[in-house]
């Protein structure tokens, strides 16, 4: 599985096998649990990330940054300011140039045909840091996350609700490859890509889980072993998010949404939340709410990402 992975790209949660999604987290896990060996043995000395993003970031420049220090390499974070894609050089270009210094390239931008461009020309590994379209880094973190808390990932349930965004086209496919079933509860009018709900639905089929869109936020609670939420507006959706608060209403994860999922069901979003919309701070801060682990793992996830794909 190691091999498997060795100097390959991450654009999408697709690209991903249930195995290699489990071989991402089981060397997650290790890594994070012998984080004093790892820091000691430098696996990724020499070594070095170029960080391209086109959006604003904490959680993903910090745990790739802190992460490539921990496994003793170097992360070069570069700003919208720095390249700007189309206007001062080309996406091949970017990628060309960039991939004749660096190992690998993380790349967070608006457009996802952006990574793919990126990847298509990059000479090293290219992965997905967040496109409009999918956040895979995330749903790594989230799977070693709902891992940690329930012991397992086939047969559990989790549901989203909220925007059938980046988030949750990522979620419907990861789940679908490990065997969870996933249901994402959203306003009509805001479902996930037709075409993510069709291939997520046939991957599922074959991994024995079921991937669903409803439109009843009690509806799809039921059962759940995880609640997840995102914002009502992505990054680049900001002119839309006083009308989408009007739309969402009624879509927020709160304890009442919780009263229909299992007792032991945890809370999870990837951050940064906007209480009071999408999640009710009280549910966000009770003891099954695993928000600041999934934080956490983001690093540990990619930590374990960075050493496959780098053939470590
Ligand atoms: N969850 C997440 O990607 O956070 P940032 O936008 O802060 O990187
Ligand atoms: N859907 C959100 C995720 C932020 C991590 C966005 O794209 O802004």
């Amino acid at each position: 599985m190691t091999a498997a992975l060795k100097g390959r790209h991450l654009l999408s949660m697709k690209d991903l096998s249930g195995d290699e999604i489990g071989a991402i987290l089981d060397r997650a896990t290790a890594t994070k649990q012998h984080t004093d060996r790892v820091i000691a043995e430098r696996p990724l000395a020499g070594k070095t990330l170029g960080m391209l993003f086109q959006k604003p970031s904490l959680r993903t420049r910090v745990s790739f940054e802190t992460g490539m220090t921990r496994l003793g390499g170097h992360a070069i974070y570069l700003s919208p300011v720095d390249f700007k894609i189309g206007e001062r050089e080309t996406t091949e270009d970017i990628a060309i140039v960039l991939s004749r210094y660096v190992d690998v390239i993380m790349a967070r931008v608006f457009g996802h045909d952006i990574v793919q461009e990126l990847a298509r020309h990059a000479r090293c590994p290219v992965i997905n840091g967040l496109s409009d379209f999918e956040h895979p880094c995330q749903i790594l973190a989230d799977l070693l996350t709902i891992r940690e808390r329930k012991g397992k990932l086939a047969g559990l349930t989790l549901n989203y609700i909220g925007d059938g965004n980046n988030v949750a086209h990522s979620l419907m496919y990861g789940c679908a490859r490990v065997g969870m079933n996933c249901v994402i509860t959203c306003p009509k009018g805001f479902e996930p890509d037709p075409r993510v709900a069709t291939e997520s639905q046939a991957i599922a089929r074959e991994s024995g889980a079921q991937v669903r869109v409803v439109h009843d936020p009690a509806e799809g609670a039921r059962g759940a072993d995880a609640l997840y939420t995102d914002v009502w507006a992505s990054m680049g959706q900001e002119s839309e998010a006083a009308a989408r608060r009007e739309k969402f209403k009624g879509f927020q994860l709160n304890r009442a949404l919780l009263a229909h999922a299992r007792p032991d069901c945890i809370v999870l979003h990837c951050l940064p939340a906007h209480y009071g919309e999408e999640i009710e701070y009280e549910a966000a801060r009770t003891p099954n709410s695993a928000i600041f682990d999934q934080a956490e793992n983001r690093m540990h996830a990619q930590n374990g990402l960075l050493l496959l794909l780098l053939g470590k």
